[in-house]
């Protein structure tokens, strides 16, 4: 068995959020483990963090000395990715670094601050061939890439309307004044960026439509909007979308819908038939035709060539599911998917082979990129009262 891919942990100490998710994940299939962590930005906080770490691995003071360290260090002893859960302001700046030190990266969406950083990332990565992940964790439900077969294959036809849309209520009362960490940093426009909401939970709206459909938008229409007073970001964000067929989408977000809790669903609507997927119920797809009841398909419950689906089902989508049908897949799952095959193209990198660059697995930096890039429109449309605005050329 191939020696466990080593990570270091930027970020993650004293009351963090989202690592443990990806701690979870990263060790899903005993194949990958974190080794070493810069936990926090207080130096004697990280190594007081990573001391009392619920298995060994080796502190830093910070991300600064933890690449320094490694980047002397020959490629099989190096770190083989770390994995960036710092609020959004501190995602560049270590993933800049490691990639110079010859360290792939898996970093937390929103990718960075600026459209500026995000080319920055793109162009390094490309120019150091280095593996670079972001962490749009509902790529890895088996059902959104089975609903992105289906769509790609033109199975309902052609795209003519998406909504995607990601509803919460967590910040419909000022959170941030009561201690709230994760809260805290969200509405603060110098360490979430120039969205709030729309960066928080908007970019995953925008990923899933994108991975879905395999269509780009090209001109938004934007209303940021404030409703809990005196928060300086937004918390309601609304996005009419051109696609680039010819469709047109809304992307939509919300953190003050009191009651929704993480209510991210999909509804692509073709010119055979619809699409549905929620991933508060993550483990079935509902496809709707016309004159017909609706069909519902569970993961790892498929049969190819049953009047809707082709025979031609890949494989490798039929085989990807980790357990059988009726034992629920979930959000852990999915992170894994993720982290098992970026995995793979760290592997292949390491061997010094192609390796896919995200494609069909998980979001590239350059999806990192489009995520900010549809930020930077929706912002210039929205301070303009949703007039149209073109989405900036690719780098
Ligand atoms: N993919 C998802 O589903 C998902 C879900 C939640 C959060 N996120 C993203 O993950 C990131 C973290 O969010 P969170 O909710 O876990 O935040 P959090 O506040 O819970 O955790 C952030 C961690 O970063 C540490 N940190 C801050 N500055 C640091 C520095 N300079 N050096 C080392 N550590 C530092 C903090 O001490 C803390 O441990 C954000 O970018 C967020 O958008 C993604």
């Amino acid at each position: 068995m191939a020696t466990p891919l080593t990570v270091g942990l930027v970020g993650g100490g004293k009351g963090a959020f989202i690592v443990h998710a990806h701690q979870k994940a990263i060790h899903f299939d005993g194949t990958r483990r974190i080794v070493a962590g810069a936990l926090h930005p207080d130096p004697k906080v990280a190594l007081d963090e990573a001391a009392a770490w619920p298995y060994p691995i080796k502190g830093y003071a910070s991300y600064d000395e933890m690449i320094a360290a490694n980047a002397g260090l020959p490629a099989r002893e190096r770190l083989d990715y770390v994995l960036i859960v710092t609020p959004n302001h501190v995602h560049y700046d270590p993933a800049m670094k490691a990639m110079k030190a010859g360290i792939a990266v898996f970093c937390e969406k929103p990718l960075c601050l600026t459209l500026k950083e995000a080319a920055d990332l793109v162009r390094t990565s490309r120019k150091l061939k280095i593996p670079f992940g972001v962490a749009h964790t509902y790529l890895g439900h088996w059902t959104s890439r089975f609903s992105r077969y289906i769509v790609r294959q033109g199975l309902i036809g052609d795209v003519r309307w998406v909504d995607s849309a990601y509803l919460q209520g967590w910040l419909a009362t000022k959170a941030e004044d009561t201690g709230n960490q994760q809260a805290a940093w969200r509405v603060d426009p110098r360490r979430a960026g120039g969205s709030g909401c729309g960066g928080d939970i908007g970019t995953h709206a925008l990923m899933q439509l994108r991975y879905v459909t395999g269509l780009d938008v090209t001109r938004v229409s934007a209303q940021l909007e404030t409703f809990v007073q005196g928060r300086l970001l937004d918390d309601h964000f609304t996005v009419y979308c051109q696609l680039s067929n010819g469709g047109k989408a809304l992307v939509r977000a919300s953190q003050i819908c009191i009651g929704c809790k993480n209510e991210l669903g999909i509804m692509v609507a073709g010119t055979k038939g619809t699409l549905r997927w929620r991933q508060e119920e993550p483990e079935s797809v509902t496809i709707q035709l016309p004159g017909q009841p609706d069909r519902v398909y569970w993961r790892g419950a498929v049969t190819p060539g049953d009047g809707f689906l082709p025979k031609g089902v890949p494989k490798a989508l039929l085989a990807e599911p980790t357990i059988p049908s009726g034992h629920p897949e979930g959000f852990h799952d999915a992170f894994a998917r993720l982290h098992r095959d970026f995995e793979k193209d760290v592997r292949a990198w390491k061997a010094g082979k192609a390796f896919s660059g995200a494609g069909p697995q998980y979001a590239s930096v350059e999806d990192g990129w489009t995520g900010i890039a549809f930020l930077d429109a929706c912002l210039k449309s929205s301070r303009r009262k949703g007039a149209w605005v073109a989405m900036p050329k690719a780098v």
